[in-house]
C-alpha cells in the first residue's frame, strides 16, 4: 500500500482507511506527497474496481450556437470571430454510423446552450426546441437500441430533461465549474448562478440519469481551497462521471483577454501536474467513478492523456464530429484532434490507451457502484 509520508504525517492512501481529511486533499494536491505514491494508489484502486478498461464515449459536437457568455470559454455568444454551425438530424445519425461501426456503443452529443434547442423557460410547455432535442434522442435510441446515449447540453428545466429521459438519454454531462458561489461569479456573467446549475445536477440524478459533474483546473482565480470545495460538493452529489481538465486560454475571451487574468492562472506545467493529483485524488475518493482522460489534457501536454490515465481516469472520448466542422468547435486556442478523422481518433487513441498500459473496452461502460447504491441507476 502507497504511503504518502514526505511533508505531512504518515497516512495510507487507500479508500478502506476512509476519506482523505482537507489537510491531506490541500497537501497532497500542492505537491508535498510524491505523487508517484498518489498516482500508483489512484491506479491500484481503479485497478481493483474497473481492471484494465478504459471506455470509449463517441463525442459528436452538434452545435456551436450558445447563449450564454462564460468569461472563458471559446463558443460564448460575444465571440464574432467564429462561424456557427449546427449539424442536422441525418449528419448526426451518420456520425452514430461511423462510430457504430468503429465500436463505440456510447455516443456523447455535446453542445453549447443553442437556443434553437432551447426549452421553455418555465418548462411546463413542451417547446420547439425540447421537440427538435427529443426526436435526435429517440431517433438514435430507435437505430442503436444497444447504445448509451449521454447529453451535453447545459442548463435545463427538470421537465425538460425529464422529456429527453422518455425519449432515450440516460447519461448527462454538466460540469459545475465551480462550487464556491464567489469564484463561479468571477467566471460567468450575472445571470448564471451556481444555484441553477447545483438545481440541475440534483435534478437529473433525482430523474435517473447516470450524472458527470465536474471542473477546469487552473482556473483564473482559482486556489486550491476552491478544489476542496469542488471535492465536497461532489461528494454531497456523488457523481457517476467527473470530467476534468486544465483551463487553456481562448484569445477571444474575456479572461483571454484580460492580462490580469492570464497572470493569475498558473503555467503549464502547474496546470499538467494540479491535474493529474486531482485525476489521482478524484480516483481515490471516488472509486466507482467514469473519469475521462479530456481532450484539453491531451491538448496541454502530448503525453497529457496518458499521463491522465495512468493517475486514474478510466475513459477517453474521441472525437466523432465531421471532421469540416471540429475547428468551430474551438472551447480554447490550439485544441487537438481537429484534423483527423474518426477513424484516426479511434486508432490514435488505441495506441496511447495501449502503451499506457491498458485495453479499451467496447461494451457500454456503465458505472459501478458498491450493491447498496446502485439502485436506480440504469432506467
Ligand atoms: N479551457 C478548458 N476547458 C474549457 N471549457 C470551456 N472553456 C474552456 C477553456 N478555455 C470546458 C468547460 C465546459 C466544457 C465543455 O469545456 O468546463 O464545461
Ligand atoms: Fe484524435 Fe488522437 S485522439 S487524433
Amino acid at each position: 500500500m502507497a504511503i504518502v509520508t514526505s511533508g505531512f504525517e504518515a497516512r495510507p492512501l487507500s479508500s478502506e482507511a476512509g476519506a482523505l481529511t482537507d489537510d491531506t486533499i490541500l497537501a497532497l494536491l500542492s505537491g508535498k506527497g510524491p505523487d508517484e505514491a498518489l498516482f500508483a494508489e489512484a491506479d491500484r484502486i481503479r485497478r481493483e474496481v474497473y481492471g484494465d478498461a478504459v471506455y470509449l464515449r463517441g463525442l459528436i459536437e452538434f452545435t456551436n450556437y450558445c447563449r450564454n457568455d462564460c468569461y472563458y470559454c471559446g463558443i460564448r455568444k460575444g465571440n464574432r470571430n467564429l462561424s456557427r454551425y449546427r449539424l442536422d438530424k441525418e449528419t448526426i445519425l451518420g456520425c452514430c454510423r461511423e462510430g457504430y461501426a468503429l465500436g463505440y456503443r456510447t455516443f456523447v452529443l455535446q453542445g453549447g446552450e443553442d437556443p434553437y434547442f432551447a426549452d421553455d423557460p418555465d418548462g411546463s410547455a413542451v417547446s420547439d426546441g425540447d421537440r427538435r432535442l427529443c426526436d435526435i434522442v429517440a431517433s438514435i435510441h430507435d437505430e442503436f437500441p444497444d447504445c448509451a446515449i449521454t447529453l451535453s447540453v447545459g442548463e435545463r428545466s427538470r421537465e425538460s430533461y425529464e422529456r429527453l429521459h422518455a425519449a432515450g438519454a440516460r447519461r448527462y454531462l454538466l460540469r459545475h465549474e465551480a462550487a464556491s458561489c464567489d469564484l463561479y461569479r468571477t467566471m460567468h456573467p450575472a445571470e448564471m448562478s451556481i444555484e441553477n446549475r447545483k438545481r440541475c445536477l440534483y435534478d437529473l440524478k433525482d430523474i435517473g440519469y447516470q450524472v458527470g459533474a465536474g471542473l477546469m483546473v487552473g482556473a483564473p482565480g482559482q486556489t486550491l481551497h476552491h478544489l476542496l470545495d469542488d471535492l465536497h460538493f461532489m461528494e454531497d452529489l456523488k457523481p457517476d462521471m467527473i470530467g476534468i481538465g486544465p483551463y487553456l486560454r481562448h484569445a477571444d475571451t474575456p479572461f483571454g483577454r484580460s492580462s490580469a487574468a492570464c497572470a493569475q492562472g498558473l503555467d503549464k506545467e502547474e496546470k499538467l501536474q494540479l491535474t493529474l493529483r486531482l485525476l489521482a485524488v478524484l480516483r481515490i475518493m471516488f472509486p466507482y467513478a467514469l473519469i475521462p482522460s479530456t481532450t484539453a489534457l491531451g491538448t496541454i501536454d502530448p503525453k497529457g492523456r496518458e499521463l491522465g490515465l495512468k493517475a486514474g481516469a478510466n475513459v477517453v472520448m474521441p472525437n466523432l464530429s465531421p471532421a469540416e466542422v471540429r475547428e468551430q468547435y474551438e472551447l480554447y486556442d490550439n485544441k487537438i484532434c481537429t484534423g483527423e478523422e474518426s477513424a484516426q481518433c479511434r486508432s490514435c487513441l488505441e495506441m496511447r490507451v495501449m502503451s499506457a498500459g491498458y485495453r479499451i473496452v467496447t461494451d457500454v461502460g456503465d458505472v459501478k457502484r458498491p450493491a447498496e447504491c446502485s439502485s436506480g441507476m440504469k432506467g
